[in-house]
This record gives C-alpha cells, sequence and structure tokens, in this order.
C-alpha cells in the first residue's frame, strides 16, 4: 500500500512538472500553444468559432467516394464557402484520380503512409529514414499521381495511430510537415472541457494512450489530440470503435451529444475521425444520420467545417467571430488537369502482387511502393 502511495506520488510530481513545462513565459501565441480548454489568443468563448474537423482514413476508392459526396453536397460554411473535410490517405488501391477531385472540391489531402501494413506493432519501432519513406513517400506520390501541389500536403497521422515517438516526428519535421493527428486523449479532464490543439515547442503534452510518445521538442509543430468520444459506455478517439448506433436517430443523437459536449465548453474543434468503409457501408441509417447531424451544424453560424490544416491556420492567427467568415474565404484553386489513365502491375513490375492504379498521369514504369514512391524503373 505504501508503494502504491509513493508511485502515486512520484506520478503526480512527475505529472505535474511535465505540464508545468509550458508558459505564457516560454510559449507566447499564437505562434505557440500550451496545452489547454482556452481558445488561441486569449479569444473570449462568445468570440471562438466552433471548428468542426471531419477527417476519414485510407484509401479514396469508387466505394466510398459517392458517400463522401453525400456528404458534402454542396454544402456551405456560414460564410458561402464550401465545407471541407480531411483525408488521410494510404497508397493501397487509392484512386488518384478521385483524390484529384476531392482536392478540387476544396477538401484537404494528407498523409497516413504509404504501405500501412499490418502488424500495428511494428509501426512503433521504425526509424527517422522509414518514417521519411512512408510519409514522404505518400506525399511525393498524391502529388505526381493526383496532380496537386505538394505544399498543399501538410498533416500525417500514423498507421493505426501507432508512432514511432521522436522518429516519427523527427521525419515529419524534416518534410516539413504541419502537424500530427495521432494521440487520442480519453481522460475525462481533457475531454470534458476538451482540450486544443497545441504546438510542440515545449514538447507532447497529453495523454500517451499508445506510446511511444515523443520526447523531444519541435518548434511550429501542432498535434491535434484525438479527443475521445462516448456512446453510453464506450469511449472511443475514432469514432466507428465506439458502440455502433442501431438507427438513424442513435447516430445523429451520438455525434450531436459529443459535439455538443465542445460547443457548450471549450469550444475546441470537434473532431469526427472515421474510418468510413465498415461504418457507413454495413449501415446506409449511419451515413444518412451523420448527414442529418451535418445539418443541424449547417444552421448554426458560429460554426465552421474546416480542413484540419486550414483550421490551424487560424489558431496560428485567431480571428474574432466577425473575421471568420473572411478568414476562411475560398479563392479559386488553380486548376490542374487530370488524365484518365489505369495502370496494372503484376510480376516483376510489383513488389506486392498484381495491382490497378488509377492516376492523372501516365503510368509509372512499376507499382510505386515504399522506397520507390514515383514508380521509376
Ligand atoms: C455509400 O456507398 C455504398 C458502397 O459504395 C453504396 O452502396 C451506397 O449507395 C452509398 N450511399 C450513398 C448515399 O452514396
Ligand atoms: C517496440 O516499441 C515498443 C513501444 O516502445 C516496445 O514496447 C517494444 O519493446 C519495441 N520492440 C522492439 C522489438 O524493439
Ligand atoms: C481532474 O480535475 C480535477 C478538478 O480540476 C482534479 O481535482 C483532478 O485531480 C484531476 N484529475 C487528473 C487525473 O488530472
Ligand atoms: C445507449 O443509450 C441509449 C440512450 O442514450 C439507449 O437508447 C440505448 O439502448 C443504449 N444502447 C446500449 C447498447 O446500451
Ligand atoms: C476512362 O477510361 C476507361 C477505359 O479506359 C473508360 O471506360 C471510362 O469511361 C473513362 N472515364 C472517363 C471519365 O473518361
Amino acid at each position: 500500500m505504501q508503494r502504491i502511495l509513493v508511485v502515486i506520488f512520484f506520478l503526480a510530481v512527475f505529472l505535474h512538472q511535465s505540464q508545468a513545462q509550458c508558459t505564457t513565459a516560454n510559449c507566447v501565441e499564437p505562434a505557440c500553444k500550451c496545452m489547454n480548454p482556452s481558445p488561441p489568443g486569449g479569444l473570449s468563448l462568445a468570440n471562438t468559432p466552433q471548428l468542426v474537423f471531419l477527417a476519414f482514413d485510407g484509401a479514396i476508392t469508387t466505394t466510398n467516394y459517392n458517400n463522401y459526396t453525400f456528404l458534402l453536397n454542396n454544402r456551405i460554411n456560414p460564410n458561402g464557402c464550401p465545407i471541407g473535410m480531411t483525408f488521410f490517405i494510404f497508397h493501397e488501391y487509392n484512386d488518384y484520380s478521385l483524390t484529384h477531385s476531392l482536392y478540387f472540391k476544396e477538401q484537404e489531402i494528407s498523409t497516413h503512409s504509404m504501405s500501412h501494413l499490418t502488424p500495428a506493432a511494428n509501426w512503433a519501432n521504425k526509424s527517422v529514414a522509414e518514417w521519411t519513406d512512408e510519409i514522404g513517400g505518400i506525399q511525393e506520390a498524391l502529388a505526381e499521381f493526383a496532380n496537386i501541389p505538394v505544399a498543399g500536403i501538410r498533416g500525417a497521422r500514423a498507421p493505426f495511430l501507432q508512432s514511432s515517438g521522436d522518429a516519427t516526428f523527427t521525419a515529419m519535421k524534416n518534410l516539413g510537415m504541419f502537424y500530427d493527428c495521432s494521440f487520442p486523449e480519453t481522460s475525462v479532464n481533457r475531454t470534458n472541457p476538451p482540450i486544443w490543439p497545441y504546438t510542440l515547442d515545449q514538447g507532447f503534452q497529453h495523454e500517451c494512450a499508445i506510446p511511444p510518445c515523443p520526447k523531444n521538442k519541435y518548434p511550429g509543430i501542432w498535434t491535434v489530440p484525438m479527443v475521445a468520444l462516448n456512446r453510453n459506455d464506450t469511449v472511443c478517439s475514432m469514432a466507428d470503435a465506439c458502440d455502433k448506433p442501431n438507427t438513424l436517430d442513435e447516430t445523429y443523437q451520438y455525434l450531436l451529444d459529443n459535439f455538443q459536449r465542445h460547443y457548450t465548453t471549450s469550444k475546441a474543434p470537434f473532431g469526427i475521425y472515421l474510418t468510413a468503409n465498415a461504418w457507413f457501408q454495413e449501415a446506409d441509417y449511419r451515413l444518412q444520420g451523420y448527414k442529418k447531424f451535418l445539418d443541424t451544424l449547417s444552421t448554426k453560424d458560429d460554426v465552421y467545417i474546416v480542413p484540419i490544416a486550414r483550421g490551424l491556420d487560424w489558431m496560428k492567427n485567431p480571428k474574432p467571430l466577425a473575421e471568420v467568415g473572411n478568414f476562411f474565404s475560398c479563392p479559386p484553386l488553380t486548376q490542374t488537369s487530370c488524365g484518365n489513365y489505369t495502370c496494372s502491375y503484376e510480376g516483376d513490375a510489383s513488389p506486392v502482387g498484381p495491382r490497378n492504379m488509377k492516376s492523372c498521369v501516365t503510368c509509372p514504369d512499376v507499382y510505386p511502393w515504399t522506397g520507390n514512391p514515383l514508380g521509376l524503373p
């Protein structure tokens, strides 16, 4: 008993110290932010927009693309610009032509790795070079085969949310990535009221649910805590990992209740992180319930559904609510072309077996893969 108390004591001291490391003296907003439930730049809650991050993991395919466009449905934010979702994409079976289409609908294209191989545990021990090949590889492949600007691909999510801590963040730093969104936060204290995204200038500060977590400092790189959702007695950082809703209205209520916990407390960005394939495709009512939830958000003039990177851009330049419409304006994108190429590989041309790949540009010589993301001969 005494030993347990001693351990608790040291744990408390340790936790206290690790949080005390980030202060308004060594981390000056808005360029830097500590982990806490306060809006950026000292904004009052009344002056703070409620941002919503809708993110999906995996390949964009003909199977899920229609579900995404069904949710988008020309939906707009209160300033009349299209809402923006975020796609953490891996290479296998990704349709780069459909990826191109989403980008030109003002959606964010982000990285989830080149290979995404199982077992998940292997991702805990990769080197900086391996992470560079995975994150940098899918970034290059997306830019090339979807024919979109590489500068727009700014975020990373570790496969299975399993990072290697410092090795992952060192690779991100070397690649100039802007943010990570891989680390859950499940504690009651930090999910109610929810904490805001923060920078790693003073190191990683929230829950380390899936170790290892980074120990070093990464000035200017943001982390977006995956603030957990609740449903009945389950808690989940990926929305599809909670107790599954069984009707349209249960789906709607699940999302709305969790949204309210953000909207009525700290207004920290509300994230719905989903692996869409199963959750939507095994039950159309979940897709309909999700849509109904978005319809409700669309009635609120202080709610903006924006890509994660643009939400963080706002945190670095936190304009009050009255100026937010202007901040999230939608200048036209410079259209690029997308040809209709279906590339087929087998035998020596693919390290992973027969594959097809849809591309906007001429087919590469071999199937793109980790270490050779452009499929050079
Ligand atoms: C969602 O995707 C599934 C699988 O492709 C499809 O059967 C269904 O019609 C889609 N629903 C909508 C509304 O797009
Ligand atoms: C991989 O990393 C995990 C988490 O840090 C650790 O528990 C495990 O022992 C490591 N495995 C190997 C083979 O190094
Ligand atoms: C949670 O917050 C309460 C009230 O601020 C505090 O008393 C408690 O120690 C916190 N618990 C943890 C695990 O941080
Ligand atoms: C979850 O809670 C709702 C009410 O919020 C209830 O109707 C439903 O039966 C519960 N589901 C389970 C599986 O407990
Ligand atoms: C793309 O090419 C395939 C055959 O190569 C054709 O069936 C399909 O209709 C084309 N799609 C478009 C959008 O042109």
